[in-house]
């Protein structure tokens, strides 16, 4: 089967999600790490708990709310203008040094986005990393209110593309994000973000080992959700290589 179009997840796959680590170290010093980790988890559980409990708001809401939550939890004290300027950057994330070249030596492909990113968001993020020109479509779960992985969330790569599961692939760096686009039928390709050998690497360098290297962690490894990508890759720079064998 051809692949006609090729659709990424945004956050921790094209943009680095853990770059907010720049301004939260600089307006609490010796927590920026911590913070980063902390929030995106919290970001990433309140969809789940969102979805189930069928209580959707959107990302900018819960990336606010679990950023809320980061900041009490950790008991840091905070203003309004230090807590704006972090989710600003949340606009200006650094996309991946391997994102622009792989995306430019693809362009004959539908290029896409899919994530749970609100409209706002995304767009802002995209025109702001210099993605606008090489991504065809930018889709956000938030048309659906559900966000990954439910399948009604992975379903809008087909009403949007109108490009059936079997002729996309998916790529993305969150393992439980690439279990559910598996389910859901689409071609996946999971890039390890985070290698099992950094990780490794961390130990080594530390007596004790930092629990702000929970959400790395949790990175380098597949979940047991019954379903295994198609692929695994390190670095974007592997997918030219890997469509045009699939072609
Ligand atoms: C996204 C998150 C899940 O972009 O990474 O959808």
């Amino acid at each position: 089967m051809t692949i006609k179009a090729i659709v990424f997840d945004a956050y921790g796959t094209l943009y680095d999600v853990q770059s907010v680590a720049d301004i939260t170290e600089e307006i609490f010093p010796g927590y920026g790490e911590i913070i980063t980790q902390v929030w995106r988890i919290k970001q990433l559980e309140y969809t789940w708990l969102r979805s189930l409990m069928r209580q959707y708001r959107d990302f900018a809401a819960v990336t606010r709310d679990a950023l809320t939550y980061t900041l009490k939890c950790l008991g840091l004290e905070y203003d309004d203008a230090s807590f704006a300027r972090i989710m600003e950057k949340y606009l200006h994330l650094d996309l991946y040094p391997d994102a622009m070249l792989a995306l430019e030596a693809m362009a004959e492909k539908k290029l896409a986005i899919l994530s749970n990113g609100s409209p706002d968001m995304l767009n802002a993020l995209v025109r702001n990393s210099g993605l606008r020109p090489i991504i065809d479509a930018v889709i956000s779960v938030d048309t659906n209110r559900i966000f990954k992985p439910s399948p009604d969330a992975y379903a809008l790569i087909e009403t949007v593309l109108k490009i059936p599961p079997a002729e996309v692939l998916f790529i993305s760096s969150n393992p439980w994000d690439a279990c559910g686009a598996k389910s859901f039928g689409l071609n996946v390709a999971w890039i390890e973000r985070v290698t099992p050998e950094a990780m490794a690497l961390a130990c080594l360098e530390s007596d004790t080992l930092p629990p702000s290297t929970m959400f790395k962690a949790i990175r380098t490894q597949m979940d047991e959700l019954g379903f295994a990508p198609d692929y695994r890759i390190r670095s974007l720079s592997e997918l030219p290589a890997l469509i045009s064998r699939k072609s």
